[in-house]
């Protein structure tokens, strides 16, 4: 097939960057601080046997057929009592069942983005978010973080100037960052909304993921406190607590979007997998979720301590790095301002890599700085990753 009959959109999209890593990550003697997915070896082995024995035992015909485009019922149900505990009430009717946040975020541009408007993102922010903007021809627009997430003044500065279609955040243990938004920035954030008629797109897939005694109130919670419930669409996703190769993932969305992103759900897979939709309900259902949360949680906690002393002992004087209170990332600068891109060469043939700050970056990328992912390494291998990034400096 020759290039010119690929379209303008795929020609433009670029592979992921962190895929290509992903290749070197798997040569013999490479130890990885690059991927971003889960521990496997925590996936709950006996709960996810059970849920799949209870699809295949109680009404296992459902769970083979096709079904409704916004979800199972009792899926959706479960999701509700799961926002509750996240300080979100909303009915079923709200919920939308999603292949994953990828798929929410996607159907979230086709249905709010023409070419060119305005979307903001955070500096840095989720590659795969956008990827998926770009692909929606959106004109984007980066704001800077810093330890309390997205600088929200800095925001309100170009809102008197630039007309804004939407704000994407990951406000809580952002990817790449680790940061965690303020519940001050979250209430200004609201607030600039209502003044300034914008929605707000709440990726919440790390928030469970928490680290401290303290709870981190959803955007979309305070919006509606506000008066202003109606400016957020929420979505997160069982991919990081339970199982990514479920695919299955939710929207929370406002009554004026309910419509139209049934119709693009329905336009791009009719709706998610009823099978994996039944045995996500079916773990739920089992009561394993919490404890399982628990367990995800002590782990990357433990690994994130450990990743974090080491290089406070190891490179203490030559990087600088925000302390994650929860997720799975750590996001560091090297002090010496070198090209992390470039250096990604000496530290692979070292044995370690990791994935270079700047491909998180919509425009104007600091290429000083560097992602490390903790959660899938062993403590040994944490340690000699540490050990052979300081050989590579
Ligand atoms: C910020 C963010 N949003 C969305 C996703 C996609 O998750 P899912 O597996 O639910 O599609 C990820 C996955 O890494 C992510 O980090």
């Amino acid at each position: 097939m020759t290039h010119s009959k690929i379209s303008h959109h795929a020609q433009k999209l670029k592979s992921s960057a962190i895929r290509e890593l992903l290749k070197h990550s798997k040569m013999p003697g490479v130890l990885s601080l690059g991927g971003g997915i889960p521990d496997p070896g925590l996936f709950d082995r006996d709960g996810l046997q059970l849920a799949m024995d209870k699809v295949l035992s109680d009404g296992w015909q459902e769970a083979f057929q096709y079904g409704l485009t916004e979800g199972i019922p009792e899926l959706r149900a479960a999701i509700c009592q799961l926002m509750q505990q996240r300080a979100v009430t909303c009915d079923v009717d709200d919920v939308l069942v999603t292949s994953g946040s990828q798929q929410s975020l996607d159907i979230l541009a086709r249905a709010l983005i023409n070419p060119g408007d305005v979307v903001v993102v955070e500096r840095p922010t989720y590659l795969a978010a956008l990827q998926v903007m770009q692909l929606a021809e959106a004109s984007l627009m980066s704001v800077g973080s810093d330890g309390d997430g997205m600088i929200v003044d800095e925001l309100a500065e170009r809102l008197k100037t630039t007309r804004v279609k939407a704000v994407y955040i990951v406000p809580t243990f952002g990817n790449p960052s680790g940061v965690t938004l303020s519940d001050a920035r979250r209430q200004q954030l609201v607030a600039l909304s209502q003044q300034y008629d914008f929605v707000i797109i709440e990726d919440d897939p790390y928030g469970e993921i928490n680290f401290t005694d303290r709870t981190f109130t959803p955007i979309k919670a305070w919006a509606t406190e506000m008066g202003a419930g109606e400016n957020v669409v929420y979505t997160s996703t069982f991919s990081k607590i339970l199982a990514p190769g479920a695919r299955v993932g939710w929207l929370v969305l406002p009554v004026w979007l309910k419509r139209p992103v049934a119709s693009l759900k329905q336009a791009t897979d009719l709706h998610t997998s009823t099978l994996s939709q039944a045995f996500t309900w079916r773990y739920l259902d089992s009561g394993r979720l919490p404890q399982q949360i628990r367990l995800i949680r002590n782990a990357y906690q433990h690994k994130c301590h450990l990743l974090s002393a080491c290089l406070q002992t190891e490179l203490g004087d030559q990087i600088r790095f925000h302390q994650p209170m929860g997720g799975m990332f750590l996001w560091a600068t090297l002090r010496d301002r070198r090209n992390t891109t470039d250096w990604l060469q000496t530290t692979l043939s070292n044995g370690v890599v990791y994935v270079p700050g700047e491909f998180f970056y919509s425009d104007n990328p600091d290429r000083t700085t560097l992602r490390l992912s903790y959660v899938s390494a062993s403590d040994a291998d944490l340690q000699e990753a540490v050990r052979r990034l300081k050989a590579s400096l």
